[in-house]
């Protein structure tokens, strides 16, 4: 299946960047076409993907946002960006990744010209783009609006065994609700031990269902530092594994809602 979007938050430190990157590699092995956005204002997906020459951070392209904004008067709602994710990416192994950077504003929402552009950009990534586009988020769903969100096909809630990566996923639960956002999955990493599995499950907020768990690797511990080395067979297996089950559920929900839709046009009938 190619195509989906999947937007993968979460606390702070549990591992958002690492999986989105093993999920990019795994989807590329699998012959995808792979974009990832690094919506994360601390951006760090560039390192861990290993790459030299990191992508500029879209917020802070201010010449290139104020020509496709607007420079005077109202900040246009609806620029132009099609041509960004060609021209201001990088790739590595196939796979490319833009960097939105962080924006300068007074609380969220505002209407200045960085914001409307990338809200513009994802609202094209999300929509229009035919690959499988990963978008690596900050501890909450703040880069979604409605239009946006609409184009998520699944959110992907990052927790370990620290139990406090449960109370901020359930946090994101309420904001993703409100967004309705139907497919959200938690996804248990760090997972040393069956103790840390069944704690992790016993305190998974109503509203998450499980998608999978990835283990404590030594191998990963430094990826953030040092960019994600060859993983160990094991490794490749779980996150394939996670991957497949992404795909299925998705699958699942996308043949279920043709039913009903069909369904629903019998009745109509
Ligand atoms: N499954 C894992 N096993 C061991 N270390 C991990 C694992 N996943 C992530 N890490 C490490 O945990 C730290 C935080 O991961 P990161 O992906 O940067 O988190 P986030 O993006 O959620 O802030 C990094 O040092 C990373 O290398
Ligand atoms: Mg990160």
């Amino acid at each position: 299946m190619s195509g989906l979007k999947i937007a993968v938050s979460g606390k702070g430190g549990v591992g958002k960047t690492t999986l989105t990157v093993l999920l990019a590699r795994e989807a590329r092995r699998k012959g995808q076409k792979v974009l990832v956005v690094d919506a994360d204002p601390d951006a760090n997906v560039a390192a861990t993907m290993g790459l030299e020459k990191e992508p500029p951070p879209l917020s802070q392209l201010s010449e290139l946002i104020g020509a496709r904004t607007g420079r005077e008067g109202l900040v246009k709602l609806n620029p132009r960006v099609e041509d960004i994710p060609e021209r201001f990416s990088a790739m590595k192994d196939g796979i490319r990744l833009v960097t939105l950077g962080a924006v300068r504003s007074g609380g969220g929402g505002c209407a200045c010209p960085e914001s409307s552009f990338l809200r513009q950009l994802l609202l094209h990534l999300l929509l229009e783009r035919d690959e499988l586009v990963l978008v690596d988020m900050e501890a909450g769903v703040e880069h979604l609006g409605r239009g946006t969100a609409q184009g998520v096909n699944a959110l992907l809630l990052v927790v370990d065994p620290d139990l406090r990566s449960l109370h901020t996923a359930g946090r994101i639960v309420r904001l993703a609700e409100d967004l309705n956002l139907s497919q959200v999955w938690a996804v248990a990493n760090k997972v040393g031990s069956a103790a840390d599995a069944r704690r992790i499950e016993g305190a998974v907020p109503r509203g998450l269902r499980m998608l999978g768990t990835v283990g404590a690797w030594d191998e990963l511990r430094l990826a953030g530092v040092h960019g994600l080395g060859a993983v160990p067979p094991e490794l490749e297996r779980e996150v394939g594994a996670l991957l497949s089950a992404l795909q299925r559920e998705l699958g699942a929900a996308r043949a279920g809602q043709a039913g009903s839709q069909e369904q629903q046009g019998e009745g109509a009938r």
